[in-house]
Order: structure tokens, then sequence, then C-alpha cells
């Protein structure tokens, strides 16, 4: 059987969140359970491991990975926003370690059959948690064009948010674009093939991008998320993220870098007004990438971008009331 995914970025991943014997870690983001089987091993005997996942596929690998830590792991589908009443559920007020390994799993990304890829037809679903609402199809049928274009240029950074959008308003009733590889075709169409020359990237890579991103609200989970999974870790915890593209790790590094400040006040004021402290600390100054030989061995980690904190203050301070 295929590997469901391979951890990226493994060892960076083991520094950073420092788990040792008898913590509690939460993996928020569980997908195959590799960074999971590694975290695990870390907190045994008496450790114990929160791994959370939208996507039922991942719960149900992970269950088989994880096997051998079975009284010591919790497996749970929900979202990691929601990680403020998943311990609240679980009884949990504080923990050792939060990590998030956001993006696609390469099980969703070339077996799941939900249209994330388009190397082959496959229907344009695209959910990551197949209980959600809407699929990548019904945006594509049914959103008008201002929408589309903004969505291809805020979510896909496309340069030809507006051609695209139109050309699918257009073509939606004389082409079936509930399926992957035809709307790729169609995209490939209307980029001219000199720009799509100069190209790294396919040229519906964006719009793909974009499509995600809006039906799996992935920015505003991590804008919810990241406050939340801070205020939940023990003093000396660690919160580690990777992402995969600039508009998460804008996020990212934005969110740290407010939380890591102190005093906001105008530098001429006599005093402090603001009271703010500084609630993390910065353990990686500038973002961390792979290896050149992670990359050759596993391409699919090319664009992870690694940060980590830890939480500042005291325990007394920080236990809820
Ligand atoms: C890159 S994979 C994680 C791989 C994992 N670290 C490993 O070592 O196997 C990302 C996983 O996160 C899940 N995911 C993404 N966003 C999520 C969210 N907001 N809440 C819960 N799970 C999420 C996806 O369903 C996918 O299974």
């Amino acid at each position: 059987m295929a590997r469901y995914h391979t951890p990226c970025m493994p060892a960076e991943v083991v520094h950073y969140l420092n788990g040792r014997r008898g913590q509690t870690i939460v993996d928020g983001t569980l997908g195959g359970g590799g960074h999971a089987r590694m975290i695990s091993s870390q907190i045994a005997p008496d450790g114990l491991l929160i791994g959370i996942d939208q996507d039922k596929d991942a719960i149900d690998h992970a269950r088989n990975n994880l096997a051998r830590y079975d009284s010591r792991v919790k497996l749970i589908h929900a979202n990691f926003a929601d990680l403020d009443h998943i311990l609240d559920d679980l009884g949990i007020a504080r923990v050792d370690g939060v990590l998030l390994d956001i993006g696609l799993s390469r099980h969703q990304l070339q077996e799941s059959g939900r249209g994330f890829s388009f190397s082959r037809n496959e229907p344009l679903d695209m959910r990551m948690n197949t209980d959600d609402p809407t699929a990548a199809a019904d945006i594509v049928q049914t959103a008008d064009e201002q929408t589309l274009a903004r969505l291809f240029r805020d979510y896909g950074e496309e340069r030809r948010a507006r051609t695209l959008a139109r050309a699918i308003v257009r073509e939606r009733g004389h082409i079936d674009l509930t399926r992957s590889r035809n709307l790729a075709d169609l995209i490939t169409r209307i980029v001219p093939r000199r720009e799509a020359a100069k190209s790294k990237i396919h040229p519906a890579t964006r719009v793909f991008m974009a499509l995600r991103i809006a039906v799996n609200r992935e920015l505003d989970r991590l804008r919810q998320a990241l406050p939340v999974a801070i205020e939940r870790l023990v003093p000396g915890g660690r919160l580690c993220v990777l992402s995969f593209h600039s508009l998460e790790d804008r996020i990212v590094k934005h969110t740290f870098r407010e939380m890591s400040l102190g005093c906001r006040c105008d530098p001429r004021l006599p005093a402090c007004t603001c009271q703010g402290r500084p609630r993390v600390r910065l353990l990686t100054r500038r973002v961390a990438r792979p290896e050149a030989a992670e990359i050759e061995a596993n391409p699919l980690a090319r664009s992870t971008r690694l940060r980590a904190v830890e939480k500042l203050g005291q325990v007394q301070e920080e236990d809820p009331p």
C-alpha cells in the first residue's frame, strides 16, 4: 500500500516541539499520523497525544498507525479551529505542545478522489471534511463572476483572475466544470501558451489552490486557531506550525510577531498605559525551510515553511479560574 503521507521537516518538528516523557501534546493535523508517531514515542509511556483531523480518512488511517500507543492517544474528528471546545470536552486545561501541519496530505492530493488535483478527472469536491456543506463544484457552478475573480485573486494570487472568472461563468452551461480535469483544461486553453511555458507551475494551480482555501475556509480557521493554541499552552509550552504557501505563512508570522511584542505605547509617552506584555518568545526568528536532501527525497516538502514559539508567563497567572 502507498504511504499515506511522509511527514515534512520531521527533525525540525521534534526539535522545536521538544516533547518529553509524560507530556500532553496536540497534533491538530493528524494526516497519516507520521508526526504523531514521532511525538508519541517522545512522550511515552505516560504522555498523551491528542490527534485531530477534519478528514475521516486521516482518523481511520492514524488509528492503525498509532495502534501501539493506543491507550495514550485520543483521536478526534474535528476542526483544529475548535481546539477550545475539544480540550474543554476532554477536561484538559493546558497542554505542553501543539503542532499544526496545515495543507493537504499526499493521500488527499493523490488518492482521495476528491478533485484536489487535476492529474485525473475527478468530481470537483475539495472538502477535507466531507460533512461540510459546500464543495468546490458548488462554487464553480453558482458564484458570480465578481466573486470568482475576488476568490482567485485573494486566495490564489492569480494575475488573470477576471479573465478566468469570466470564462468559467460563460462556459459552465456548456462544459461540465464539476470535474477537475475539465476545469483545468478550460484554464489551460485561456492562458496564453508563451506565458504558461515561462511559468514553473501548471496554469490551473492557482485557481485550484484558491478553490481549496475557500471550500475549507483555511485562512479563517488558521487565524482563529493560533491565539487559542497559544492560550491553551502551559508556560514553556510550544506551538509549531508548518505551512505551505505565503498567505498562510503571513498569518502565522504576523500572529507570532504580534504576540511576542510587549508594550505597544507610543515611545514618547512617559509611562506605559497599555500594560501589554509579550505572550510568546519566537523560537524561529526567520522562517525555517527543509534541507535540499529532504526536498529531493520528498518533493511535496519543497514549499514547507516552519515557525515556532514558546509560551511565556507564570503557571499561577495562566491557570483559568
Ligand atoms: C499535511 S497533512 C498532515 C500530515 C501529518 N503531519 C503527518 O505527519 O502525516 C494535513 C492534514 O491536516 C488536516 N487539516 C487541514 N486543516 C485542518 C483543520 N483546520 N482542522 C483539522 N484538520 C485539518 C488535513 O485534513 C490533512 O489530513
